[in-house]
């Protein structure tokens, strides 16, 4: 089975956009991004752009890549003063000089929809998460929906980063699966990847993980967007793989519309939540 994130996430997007439409609220999204890079340039355009498609007002900030921390933080601090923003999100990477967890922490912990800030994690960890990032929440999204259990399944993680690897094994634990994490220390990685019922990659390889890594039957999440001969692949072989595993997601088109479809879920969530704490 293919994993169609693109189909799943315009499938919630419309949901979304009905519940928007009903709840009489008008979320706004407000995205901050420094420097040139293309590739961000082009992510963000994207979020804008299905912001608009479900409703939510959007707001960008571009500010240049030799920016100043000052001046970065000081236009958090004006959007997370600005009654009428309910999302802020920082469009990663930042420029080198720039510390990208000062300001990750300096994001109001209820506008902070890419569930990034240490107060949101900790909520992840404990059990109970607000914003849980999007990428690995929208993961367990696709698989809720292609109805794919967790609980008691052995899960395998590679890759151990803040916004993927680290919250995607606190979110599969939280749903009572048995959960490794592997990283580039890891000793014997194919025998680890072997083990798993469900495989998430996350590595950012082209191709790292190889058919002879794969159970006959599991469900292979691949989170890798990577350039092979100018094409885009994820981190999993798909054409060997995709004869091993029961289910698996497609790069493009798998895990990415997820993210940016969870992303929508969490505005909407932080504006709720904003303007009434009791009722939702
Ligand atoms: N850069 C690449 N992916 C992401 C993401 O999910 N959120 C943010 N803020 N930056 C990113």
């Amino acid at each position: 089975m293919i994993l169609d994130g693109k189909a799943c996430s315009e499938r919630r997007l419309e949901l979304l956009r009905e519940e928007i439409d009903e709840s009489g609220l008008h979320p706004h999204l407000a995205t901050v991004i420094a420097g040139s890079d293309t590739g961000s340039q082009m992510y963000v355009r994207m979020k804008h752009r299905v912001c608009e498609q479900v409703h939510i007002g959007s707001v960008g900030i571009e500010l240049p890549a030799d920016v100043t921390l000052d001046r970065v933080l000081g236009s958090i601090r004006q959007l997370n003063e600005d009654a009428d923003i309910d999302g802020i999100l920082v469009q990663l990477p930042l420029p080198a000089h720039i510390h990208a967890d000062q300001v990750i922490r300096s994001v109001r912990t209820d506008k902070d929809v890419d569930g990034f800030h240490p107060y949101n994690l900790g909520l992840l960890l404990s059990g109970s998460p607000k914003f849980a990032p999007c990428t690995p929440k929208g993961i367990m999204t696709l698989l809720a929906e292609n109805r794919i259990g967790v609980a008691g399944k052995h899960a395998v993680v590679v890759g151990r980063s803040i916004d993927v690897g680290r919250p995607m094994a606190a979110l599969l634990t939280n749903a009572d699966a048995t959960v490794t994490v592997c990283h580039s220390k890891t000793r014997n990685l194919p025998d680890e990847t072997r083990r798993a019922d469900i495989l998430v990659s996350s590595v950012g390889k082209a191709h790292v993980i190889t058919a002879d890594m794969v159970k006959k039957g599991a469900v292979v999440i691949d989170v890798g967007i990577n350039q092979l001969k100018g094409k885009l692949v994820g981190d999993v072989d798909f054409a060997a793989v995709q004869d091993i595993a029961s289910a698996i997601t497609p790069v493009p088109g798998g895990v990415g519309p997820m993210t940016i479809a969870t992303l929508m879920e969490n505005t909407f969530l932080a504006a709720k939540l904003r303007t009434c704490d009791t009722v939702w």
